[in-house]
């Protein structure tokens, strides 16, 4: 298994319309385009006549037409050419799938599984997508700590001045690692703080899973008073699936679901959908600034400093490395 060997999302379903796309997944260039039926198919992204990228290309019926000297594709990547009638050709093609606002893709010969991320009870707010400039290991320890969130955050946190009263738990099985924090909740947006009946001093509940195949992170956030008796009016879940461009950037496509306590369709979710949106995009673009600033992107974590929030770093790492990466077991990429 390899970093391709997964369903991964590679574009939000709303940017494929009529024109091709090109993408690249893991270092791999890949075409993607919509056939006369509104399906997506994925084709390698070099053309194998004279290696035009096919996606500059347009999109003909069903096929793929290569803007060089017109050779066309199909979504099986089986290619034709204009100009010398029995010359054809086969090119890399992939299994796509459309679910959740996202175009997905796997390579034809594996067979993953495609992630379960059906939430009955639960209103979708958003599928975003994020660039990061930094290597995937980074990426994920971002999204992986909550050490951060005192300072880089401005809704789903802790309060900087108490994050020493934040208790964190990790548990760790062969392919999965859950981190539970639970703490004194920064200090919110009047509105938005009324708005989800939060007051001041609630505890902050940041419950996540981390899965390698593909790799992502599942986050649930709630607020309770400190005793735990009484629960503001709206949770989150928050799908975040995390994707190699190539060693230097990273694709981070989030989804996001919400639940309401309010009376009425959907508890009103639908009405405040928007601030929800802008909320989840704001936050996720304060973690993509902070990677911005990173002094070097090497992707050890030997010699570092590491506080007890930071136990998760090995533990994605050794996942990462061996079942996202597929490289033997006790072999950690650290540099
Ligand atoms: S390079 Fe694509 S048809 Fe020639
Ligand atoms: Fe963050």
């Amino acid at each position: 298994m390899g970093m391709l060997d997964h369903w991964q999302p590679v574009l939000l379903s709303r940017q494929l319309r009529a024109r091709p796309v090109g993408v690249t997944v893991a270092g791999v260039p890949v075409a993607l385009f919509r056939m006369s039926n509104g399906e997506p198919a994925a084709v390698s992204d070099v053309c194998p006549h004279r290696r035009l990228k096919l996606s500059a290309g347009e999109v003909i019926g069903d096929r793929l037409r290569c803007r060089y000297h017109g050779w066309t594709f199909n979504a099986c990547g089986y290619g034709e050419s204009p100009a010398t009638p029995k010359m054809t050709t086969c090119t890399t093609s992939y299994d796509v799938r459309e679910a959740h606002g996202l175009v997905w893709m796997k390579p034809r010969d594996c067979e993953p599984e495609f992630p379960d991320l059906d939430m009955p009870g639960y209103l979708p707010i958003c599928t975003l997508e994020h660039s990061v400039p930094a290597p995937l290991e980074l990426t994920v320890d971002n999204f992986n700590e909550i050490e951060h969130s005192g300072t880089v955050h401005d809704t789903f946190g802790y309060d900087l001045d108490r994050l020493n009263e934040v208790k964190v738990r990790f548990e760790a099985t062969d392919d999965s690692v859950r981190v539970i924090n639970s703490g004194p909740t920064k200090r919110l947006n009047h509105l938005f703080a009324w708005l989800l009946g939060i007051r001041p001093g609630d505890t902050f509940h940041d419950d996540w899973t981390t899965r390698f195949s593909p790799l992502y992170s599942v986050f649930d956030h709630w607020w309770t008073s400190p005793d735990g008796s009484r629960e503001a009016m709206v949770r989150w879940r928050l799908y975040i699936f995390f994707v190699p461009q190539d060693e230097k950037t990273t694709r981070v496509f989030s989804v996001t679901y919400a639940k309401s306590r309010y009376p009425g369709p959907a508890g009103g979710l639908r009405l405040v959908r928007w601030l929800l949106r802008r909320e989840i995009a704001r936050e996720i673009q304060a973690d993509v600034s902070m990677l911005y600033h990173m002094a070097d992107f090497n992707t050890g974590i030997e010699g570092l400093k590491l506080s007890r929030f930071d136990k998760v770093l090995g533990l994605t790492r050794e996942r990462i490395s061996r079942i996202y990466r597929g490289q033997p077991a006790g072999r950690v990429a650290l540099a």
